[in-house]
């Protein structure tokens, strides 16, 4: 069965592409199949990974309600991946959404969904179409607001709150008493080393601190999915 996640915040540079990039990485890592689509009408994914001029992209393919298989692109990440595109922001049928999703290869254990910044109707759907919601947080007011927004959209639904360190952990005035908190993920120079190519934060260096805290983060989600 695919498990749905979608990795989500209503803030911007939360750090929402560079989980959802190395949670698929991690996934693969465990051994599962995994499909990962950028559902962001801004790209940032789509363009971190190098894919800008695909032809066919997750617009076309959810104005078709399938995907062709043929088309889709595996990433030497070993993650398959569905880009974006600027139409995607005048995407607004849910029920193409989910004939999508549910058209999808059985052989995907994992399908994560980066999302935009923006509540938007893309932003409702994806998490109403989502098993588990990923949520990561700064230690700013902003972000944590944005994280309460999610929660109130998933309702019910399976979360996992990921912490981001600040670099400079002094003026870090985050409340620890958060009742949310899964995971910490350190402040790593290696979020930024990685824009300049396209491979994840794991990849840049496997055995940094930050590619371990994936690792961990990945790995309760396969627990809650009981996929491990
Ligand atoms: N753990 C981290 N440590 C340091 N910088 C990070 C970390 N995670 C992400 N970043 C940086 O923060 C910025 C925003 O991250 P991004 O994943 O694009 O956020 P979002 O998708 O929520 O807008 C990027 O420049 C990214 O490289
Ligand atoms: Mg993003």
């Amino acid at each position: 069965m695919n498990h749905v996640i979608a990795v989500a915040n209503v803030a911007g540079g939360t750090g929402k592409t560079t989980t959802a990039h190395a949670l698929a990485v991690s996934a693969v890592e465990y051994g599962k199949k995994v499909l990962l689509l950028d559902f962001d009408v801004a790209s940032a994914l789509t363009f971190k990974l190098g894919f800008e001029n695909e032809r066919t992209t997750l617009f076309d393919y959810l104005m078709a309600g399938k995907i062709i298989e043929s088309q889709v692109i595996t990433t030497t990440e070993r993650f398959d991946f569905i880009a974006s595109d600027s139409r995607l922001g005048s995407f607004i049928q849910h029920e193409n959404l989910k004939a999508f999703l549910s058209n999808l290869p059985k052989r995907y254990d994992l399908i994560f969904i980066d999302t935009p910044s923006t509540l938007d109707a893309r932003l409702s759907f994806a998490i109403e179409e989502s098993e588990l919601v990923v949520i990561p947080i700064g230690t700013d007011l902003h972000s944590i607001r944005g994280a309460d927004q999610i929660r109130k959209i998933a309702g019910q639904k399976s979360i996992v709150t990921l912490k981001f360190n600040n670099r400079n952990s002094s003026s870090d005035n985050f409340d620890y008493s958060y009742e949310y908190l899964d995971a910490a993920i350190p402040y790593s120079e290696l979020a930024d080393k990685a824009l300049e190519d396209t491979t994840s934060v794991i990849t840049q260096n496997n055995r940094s601190e930050i590619a371990s805290a994936y690792r961990e983060a990945a790995y309760s989600i396969l627990e809650k999915l009981e996929l491990i």
